[in-house]
């Protein structure tokens, strides 16, 4: 775990600040005099430096220029912790490289949060500041030299050719240069893949309504004003680099957001398959003799849906209403469901409620609300005989349509308790017969067609899922 370092003169603070890291488990050390401050901080690898700042400033200040002139510890990430009543020379901070400020007192959510977000700040930021005069270069080195990683270049070509190399994270660009113009160089980074979102903050003398708005038409995120007041050039560097990450975290954090949405969605999709086919098997295990009729029934449906035109999604959800069109049949006695002779009338009624039974299910899983509409409609006929309700044509909804014949056909070609599977010959005439009768006459021709096709009467052993 990284070891934090924090040194203050306020001893409660310490304590208190000490216990909130040592609790998320960050290795915390802490001393309350600035001059063993660099002893400690070269005698073991520290992460991060929680450093006070005292009134004046002054002596804080000295302490950290002097841990950046140290090559052994120079690297060492900084957050200052400052006193609720004291203002902060925050552009010489930030010049020195402070990555954030914490007041006292604080939340120990701050403080963690402050915390974890500088000890993920992996490296320092790379500006590229592109300028044609060599004095405007020094400055900027000389500034931001301390806290930011700075590259110079003293033409928009030479920085192009930077910026192709390694993309930085913050483009300074004079606007004024020979040859290329500051201008001209935006409209080139447009065109690099890489650059998109590249923060530029261009530097003008002109400080004019007109120009900033064509800078800001040209993709400037900000402009400075020659000539620069450093405290403030500083700030809004800062303060840009600051949103572009804030910006780029937040693209990551909803692009990993979706990624665990989609997983999630998988795996609910993939319990409700789970589920609906557990169902199945429990239904068609209350009929040895048609065991397998779901699962035989949901593949014609299908097939039925996808000669039809159906969507896969569409063809998908066929599949499972099908698979459950029979579920009422779990409340049927097994000695009727079972029996091998002639039903009486009262045991048939019994039978034909298992379309009722099965709506009353089913009627109650609102996510699906097609589901119910196969269990209770697969019996009507399209000539309006069939039950529970006697719809006639279209009135009868689509899917149950499609289960009306892709269920007969599997009555028919399978055998049951109380007969042999029948010839193909038979069941296709049977098909032809019931067109406009029983079936919908264009699901039925489908349904012959898919017969036509099966020259060794071999479909209804394929079943599979
Ligand atoms: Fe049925």
């Amino acid at each position: 775990m990284e070891k934090i370092l924090i040194v203050d003169q306020d001893e409660i603070n310490l304590l208190v600040i000490e216990m909130v890291l040592k609790e998320i488990g960050y290795d915390v050390a802490t001393i309350t005099s600035f001059e063993n401050c660099i002893n400690e901080l070269s005698s073991k690898q520290y992460e991060l430096l929680l450093l006070g700042l005292d009134v004046s400033q002054e002596n804080s200040f000295k302490l950290v220029e002097k841990i950046r002139a140290n090559p052994d510890i120079s690297e060492v990430k900084i957050i200052f912790l400052v006193s609720n009543n004291v203002k902060v020379d925050i552009a010489n901070a930030y010049r020195l490289g402070a990555l954030d400020f914490i007041k006292k007192p604080t939340l120990p959510e701050e403080i963690i949060q402050k915390v974890r977000d500088a000890i993920r700040k992996k490296k320092k930021d790379t500006i590229l500041v592109v300028d044609d005069e060599p004095a405007n270069l020094l400055t900027f080195n000389n500034l931001l030299g301390i806290g930011y990683n700075v590259k110079t270049a003293s033409s928009g070509r030479e920085a192009l050719d930077m910026i192709r190399e390694k993309r930085p994270d913050l483009l300074l660009l004079d606007l004024h240069m020979p040859e290329m113009d500051g201008f001209q160089v935006m409209n080139y980074l447009s065109e690099i893949d890489e650059c998109e979102n590249l923060p530029v903050i261009v530097v003008t003398a002109d400080d004019d309504l007109d120009t900033a708005a064509e800078l800001f038409q040209a993709g400037a995120m900000d402009y400075l004003s020659k000539p620069l007041v450093m405290q403030i050039a500083i700030q809004r560097i800062r303060r840009i680099i600051e949103l572009t990450h804030l910006q780029r975290d937040l693209k990551a954090e909803v692009k990993q957001k979706n990624k665990e949405l989609m997983l999630t969605n998988k795996r609910l999709q993939s319990l409700s398959d789970q589920t609906i086919f557990a169902l199945a098997v429990a239904i068609d295990a209350k009929d040895s003799y048609t065991n397998g009729h779901s699962r035989r029934v949901a593949q014609y449906a299908r097939e039925i849906a996808k000669r039809m035109g159906k969507t896969l999604s569409e063809q998908k959800d066929i599949f499972n209403v099908a698979l459950l069109h029979d579920v009422g049949k779990i409340a049927i006695p097994e000695g009727i469901i079972d029996k091998p002779g002639k039903l009486t009338p009262v045991e048939y009624e019994i039978i034909k409620s298992h379309t009722t039974r099965g709506y009353d299910i089913l009627k109650t899983i609102s996510v699906m609300p097609m589901l119910y509409i196969g269990a209770r409609w697969h019996h009507e006929r399209f000539d309006g005989n069939g039950y529970p309700d006697g719809k006639k044509g279209t009135e009868i909804p689509e899917i149950a349509r499609i289960i009306c014949v892709a269920d007969c056909y599997d009555a028919m070609s399978s055998d049951r308790s109380y007969r042999k599977a029948l010839p193909q010959e038979t069941v296709r005439g049977e098909i032809e017969n019931g067109l406009g009768t029983q079936f919908d006459p264009e699901i039925g021709r489908i349904m012959l067609e898919m017969i036509d096709e099966d020259t060794e009467y071999k479909m209804r052993s394929k079943v599979d899922r």
